[in-house]
């Protein structure tokens, strides 16, 4: 007797790295292709212990390769329609909102530009929660039919589950698609994170990966500064996101183009100010630094004591000017 174990699904297999062009990409184990589809079960083990460990080069990483350490392996599912389903902040709502559209699986700012009539708004009631009559106004807005519409206005109230459970700013699939058999799937979703949720959500920011952020944003975030790269060459070093912007338009109305702006905050050390001057000088586009603090929020002698150590010691070669007020 022999029995073969034979799958009437099929399973993919995926190598979870941050570039792009893995199917077509090569492991230095010599396995060819970085997503794999098989219906046997015996073969997931086997492939993936030719993914784990190895690097695997595409046309978007360096030529070495990276490193694969995890792989992603799922039920493939074939979509037969995709919607697109989001739910985010909203200022003008002042709480979360879901936005739908059965028009999925491309760009949503090009839908809302071309047919805005096929976008459909659900402001939620941040003590109600989404309600039954809201959940399935959506399903059959975004196209949903019999009991698929149950279906997906399950699926709309338990993404708000998660919205919540986990601080998210945004939940966005996309596609939020079906299958021919019937079922309802986030095939693809972004979620962002409210940075000030760090603290009660450690699992989640513990996953961060910064390989591919801007380095200098990424050395910033280091000290608790927060930078935002511009184009032109003056160099601002403020504390508040709107004094930030308030400087750069003052910059802008004399004729001047800021090359970025470094955000203090509120709080702050002396080795921070250290760190900012370190970071704004090392871009060689900064032929000026303008220091804008409101002293209302930080201590001038701070900000001051920071400053001369910073001169002295990286031998600052660009004028800079200093408004310490407050
Ligand atoms: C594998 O990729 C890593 C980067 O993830 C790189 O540092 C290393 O040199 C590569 N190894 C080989 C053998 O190419």
């Amino acid at each position: 007797l022999s029995l073969s174990l034979c799958l009437s699904f099929s399973i993919v297999l995926k190598a979870q790295i941050l570039a792009g062009g893995r199917g077509k990409g090569v492991f230095d184990s010599g396995l060819k292709g970085g997503v794999h589809l098989t219906t046997d079960p015996a073969v997931v083990g086997e492939l993936a212990s030719k993914m784990l460990g190895y690097n695997l080069t595409t046309k978007q990483t360096p030529k070495d390769g990276v490193k694969v350490k995890t792989v992603m392996v799922a039920e493939a599912l074939d979509i037969s329609r995709e919607t697109y389903f989001a739910i985010l902040m909203d200022r003008a709502c002042n709480g979360p909102v879901m936005v739908g559209s059965p028009q999925g699986g491309m760009d949503i700012e090009e839908v809302a530009a071309r047919t805005p009539e096929l976008i459909f708004k659900e402001a939620i009631d941040i003590f109600e929660g989404v309600r039954d009559d809201q959940a399935l106004r959506m399903a059959a807005n975004l196209g949903f039919k019999g009991p698929l519409e149950r279906q997906a206005a399950d699926q709309i109230k338990k993404l708000y589950d998660l919205f919540l459970k986990v601080d998210a700013t945004q939940v966005e699939v996309n596609p939020l698609g079906e299958t021919p058999q019937g079922q309802v799937v986030c095939f693809d979703a972004k979620i962002n994170f409210d940075d000030n949720a760090e603290f009660r959500q450690k699992a989640v920011f513990a996953m961060d990966d910064t390989a591919e952020s801007d380095p200098i944003e990424t050395e910033a975030a280091k000290y608790d500064l927060k930078y935002i790269g511009l184009d032109g060459n003056i160099a601002c070093f403020v504390n508040g996101a709107g004094l930030a912007m308030a400087t750069c338009d003052i910059i802008d109305l004399h004729g001047g183009k800021p090359a970025n702006f470094l955000d203090l905050g509120g709080g702050v050390k002396e080795n921070q100010v250290y760190a900012a001057f370190k970071l704004l000088t090392a871009d060689p586009k900064v032929e000026a630094i303008l220091v804008n603090i409101f002293g209302g929020i930080v201590n001038c002698a701070i900000i001051a004591n920071g400053i001369t150590k910073a001169c002295r010691e990286l031998e600052l070669k660009v004028p800079l000017v200093v408004r310490l007020e407050g």
